[in-house]
Formats: structure tokens, sequence, C-alpha cells
């Protein structure tokens, strides 16, 4: 028996011996790249280092991520999908590339000293090449190199990593999987299709970069990226068929068996277990979003009130997400002690959101069976008063609706929510849509920005705030401190004002490698609750400010226009939040 623990210290370990250094989780939530809501794969963080900014800790990193992926959610209930999960990763940051990295993977996989797989259950797909990029018969060449039999090897168009965004770092990848079925012998030949086969790694060979205007230009260096499915390898190496049996989530999913009447539905009781678990770990992020209209607050939203449904689905009555939150934090929490640190929260917030739904929920599907009674079809103003009036995420009415084959009126769902000048669904759309390149620029300026912000708060405030959280976009940036009374309009002025003064200095901002230790004896803020490596970047503006920090951030405070502050509000008893914007003629 080999538990998640035991894999996750086994690849570490792994990697280490092949001179990788460990970085730690990164929030769900990314800080850096705003192209998408949540850390989706564990290149989000990395995205500045891929591009050839220097890490600090080398050019070979290993972690474990957690990561959110919103894109199969409809998957869930299957044998192999989770919208939480964790992935294991190694990097090559212009260091070694295909024929190393295949390598790796099959010693780590296969050694009687690792993971010791049954190699005759092993097979790969490889890119089989598009209008832009030929083929990529070196990979194949690397696996057959390894003694894995032609037969095992398939070639997909799809084996390709794109950018999450519009460009970006991409290349195509190669992706192993292992045979799960214990009582079906392994076909000779490998198909992809045949859902025996379940994926469990994928090494990404990063050696584009997509411009955008849709060029494939070769990267500054070659990287490598990739990422194995903990639970999925947990999974086949304890020859289980179905992740859902896997450990800790067995556990949750047979404490809501539990509260279930209809034991049977194991989809909904699955969906159920899925979202609850990604809803505990969004809510005690580091930066923790609440449920709400927007962003990741719609998606958070939308894990818990579909759980709600599938719960009274499988008629769980009553409330219940706080009694499943609770288990979920006590299974975890040594592994993730912010889910015992911020307990309180995450419960509270479950059960404000199950207290807002519930009522509505069965109020709504009653008004939902009167509306489609003896329609075909829902209008816009139908499904806008489900949305509107009983709170139904409008995939949730999607779904209901497919459940009962009846259409909805989008396109009138829009004019209407339009009419009543709601956005509250266009945020969790909305990706930053310039390039990537674009995209890094104005992240390095508000980055730089809200480095002198954090120290002149400081200066006119009081030398006691720290930061507690922020949070950069292309529009604007957002910093969380302490401090225990609404700002007058005279200190939003001199603030503004002394971050203004340090742009127009013309200011160079530099950045020093050095131990954690020096680099807070020599002062240098660092966010409160954060975890750092041992060897940290200091970036400097100038004497104004010192900070741990990753980056990127632009050269001069001269790049950065006119600040202005466009909000400041309590978020929390003494904690206050600022928005702000950059500003150019
Ligand atoms: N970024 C790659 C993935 O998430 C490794 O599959």
């Amino acid at each position: 028996m080999i538990t998640t623990n035991k894999l996750k210290q086994k690849y570490i370990d792994f990697f280490k011996s092949k001179g990788h250094a460990v970085i730690e989780q990164a929030s769900l939530i990314p800080e850096n790249d705003n192209t998408v809501l949540f850390t989706t794969a564990g290149m989000h963080p990395l995205i500045p280092f891929l591009l050839g900014q220097p890490h600090p800790l080398g050019k070979r990193l290993v972690d474990c991520q957690l990561c959110v992926r919103t894109t199969d959610i409809d998957k869930v209930g299957d044998e192999v999908h989770f919208s939480l999960f964790e992935m294991l990763g190694n990097w090559s940051l212009g260091d070694y590339f295909k024929k190393e990295s295949i390598a790796y993977s099959y010693e780590f996989l296969t050694s009687k000293q690792w993971l010791n797989l049954d190699k005759s259950r092993i097979a790969v797909t490889v890119f089989s090449g598009n209008k832009d990029i030929a083929k990529d018969t070196s990979s194949i060449d690397c696996w057959l190199e390894q003694g894995l039999p032609i037969e095992r090897i398939a070639g997909l168009e799809e084996n390709w990593w794109g950018p999450a965004g519009d460009c970006g770092p991409c290349g195509p990848d190669t992706e192993v999987f292992y045979w799960k079925e214990n009582s079906k012998p392994v076909p000779k030949l490998f198909d992809p299709n045949d859902k025996g086969w379940v994926e469990i790694w994928n090494n990404v060979l990063m050696e584009y970069n997509k411009t955008k205007d849709g060029r494939f230009e070769q990267l500054k260096q070659k990287n490598i990226d990739t990422g194995l499915g903990v639970e999925r390898v947990v999974m086949v190496l304890n020859c289980l068929d179905d992740v859902f049996k896997v450990e800790k989530i067995k556990e949750i999913y047979d404490f809501i068996k539990g509260l279930a009447k209809d034991k049977e539905n194991e989809r909904a009781i699955k969906i159920v277990t899925d979202h609850l678990r990604a809803s505990v770990f969004i809510l005690a992020d580091p930066r923790a979003v609440v449920p709400s209209n927007t962003d990741q607050g719609y998606v958070l939203r939308r894990f818990i009130r579909r759980a709600i449904r599938f719960g009274r689905l499988v008629g769980i009555e009553g409330s219940f997400c706080q009694l499943v939150g609770k288990k979920i934090i006590e299974l975890y929490k040594e592994e993730y002690p912010q889910l015992e640190e911020k307990k309180r929260f995450v419960l509270l917030e479950l059960e404000k959101e199950e207290n807002k739904f519930s009522t509505a929920l069965a109020n709504g599907l009653k008004e939902f069976n009167r509306i489609s009674e003896n329609s075909r079809g829902l209008s816009g103003k139908d499904t806008f008063l489900l949305y509107q009036s009983y709170g139904f995420p409008i995939e949730m009415i999607e779904e209901i609706a497919g459940e009962r084959g009846i259409t909805i009126d989008i396109d009138g769902f829009r004019d209407e929510e339009k009419r009543h000048q709601e956005t509250s669904r266009a945020g969790a759309e909305q990706k930053f849509k310039g390039g990537l390149a674009e995209h890094t620029q104005i992240t390095k300026r508000y980055h730089t920005a809200t480095h002198i912000l954090n120290q002149a708060l400081r200066n006119i405030l009081s030398s006691d705030i720290k930061q507690k959280g922020s949070n950069i976009t292309s529009e604007r940036l957002r910093f969380d401190f302490n401090f225990d009374r609404k700002l007058n309009e005279s200190e939003i002025k001199d603030i503004e004002d002394e971050v203004n003064r340090v742009i127009s200095l013309g200011l160079p901002v530099t950045r020093q490698s050095m131990k954690l230790e020096d680099a807070l004896k020599q002062g240098a803020q660092a966010e409160f609750g954060s975890k750092y490596p041992d060897i940290v970047f200091v970036y400097s503006v100038g004497d104004y400010s010192k900070e741990i920090c990753m980056g990127p951030h632009v050269e001069n405070t001269s790049e950065l226009g006119h600040f202005r502050i466009v909000k400041e509000e309590s978020i929390a008893s003494g904690r206050r939040r600022i928005k702000a914007v950059l500003e150019y003629e």
C-alpha cells in the first residue's frame, strides 16, 4: 500500500536526487497570472521563469501544487476527474529537455526503487503534428529507447499544452497512461480512447512562444513542465479503479453517502464530495475569496450551490455543508494547516451560502417545474427569473434544462441580464484579452506600484502596517493591510502624492538573491502568512522599499504612470483594502 504522502515524498526525493530544488505550494488564486481565475496547473505561478527570468532556486525545480479546474466540472462523477486535485511537477527552466525528462519519468514509474509500476501496463501519447508544427518524432525515439514497444505509443493532435490565454509559452506534450482495469487483460494495441487507460502524467515539452498574431517562435529557453496526478497514481498503485476510492476522498465520499437516503446515485455523491472539497480549499486559501457573483467568487458559489442541489437529489435534508466541511478539514488539516487556521471562516461561509440557497433551491425548482410544464423551453425572462430571484447559477439552469430535455433561450437571458445591468457572470468569463507579453508588462507595473504603496502606507499611516494580501489584474492593484479605521481624504491624498513622488524620482528597481534569514535581517518586508523558500529574491525600489518577492518588476519607477486610489474599504475588523490604478495620458 502506497499512501498519498508516501507517493509525494518519493517523487520529491527522486527529483531531489536528480538535482531539483523543492518549491512551495502557490496559492490557488494566482498572483502573477490573471489569464486564469485559479491555479489550474503548476505553471501559472512560474510564468515569469518559463519566459526567462532566473528563479532563485535554480533551473531544476520540483513541487506539489493544488489545482482547480472548472473545465472538468461536467466530467466529475466518472472514475478519474476532480475539480480540485494535487499535481506533482518537475521543472526544467532552460536546463534538461525531452530526452532526460522522458527518462526520468520512466525511471520513477517503473524502477523497483521508486514506484515499481508494471511496465506492461504503460502506454504513451505524443504530438502527431498540425499545420504549424511537425509531428514530435523525437519523443517517440526517446520512449523506444526506454524500451516501450511501438504499439504502446499513439500520436494525437491534441497533445499540445497551450497557453491559458491566447498566447505565451507552449509546446507539444507527451502523456503517460496506465491500464487501470484489474479484471481485464491489457489490450495489446494502445487506444487512448479506451476508458481502461488512465492518464497519469503529462510531460510538456515547452519550446515555443505563441505570439499575439498567432505565430510560433522558439522560446529563449526550452522548458520542461510536467504534471503527475497524485490521486490517480495512488489509485493505480493500490490497484483501485476509481479515484473516489482513494484514502481521504473515499472517507469524504462515505461520509456523504452516510447522510444520503439514495445511496445508489454514485455520480451525485461524487459531485458533492468533489465540489465541497474544492470549496473548502478555496475558502481556506491565503488569498481566500467568498461566494459572490463575479470571478473566483462566482466559481465558488457554483461549486457550493451545485453540491447542495446534488445533496438534495440524493435525499440529504437539512444543512450539511458545514458537517462535510468539518470532515474535510479534519482529514486534511495536518498536511494543509491553513484548513485548521481558517476553520471558523470556512465553516461560516459554507453555512451562509447554504442558508442563502437552500430555500431558494426548493422554491426555484417548483418554479422551474411550473414554467417548464407546458413548454419545451425557457424564455430569456424565465431563465433570468430563476437566476436572479432564486440564485440559480446559469450553468445550473442549463444543466437542469438538459436533464429534462428542454431548451433555454440563452441570448434572451443575456439581453435580460444586460437590461438589469447585471454584469455578474461576465466576471467569471473575463479573461485578460491581451497577449501574455503585454499582460506581463502590466503585471510588472502593478507589482512595483504595490511595493511603493506598501512602503508609503507605513511612512504615512503607521510603521506597524503589514501586507495582508494583494491581487493584481490588468486593470488595477488590490492591497490588503492591517489598520483599524477608515482613511480620511487627506491621508488618501498624501499616500497618492507619496507614491507619485517615488514614481517621478525614476528610481531603479533591482533584484538580489539571498538567504531568507538574511533578507529578514536586512528588514525586507514579507507578506504575513506566506511561506518562503530558503533562498529568496529581494526587490529594492531605490532606497525606498525592500521586499521579498518573486517578481516580476519594471526596471525603473518612471515606467509606472500616474497612481490613483479608487477605493478604500474595510474587509474585516482591523483589515483595510485599497484598490488603485495606474493611469497613462
Ligand atoms: N501543465 C501540464 C498539465 O497540467 C503539466 O498537464
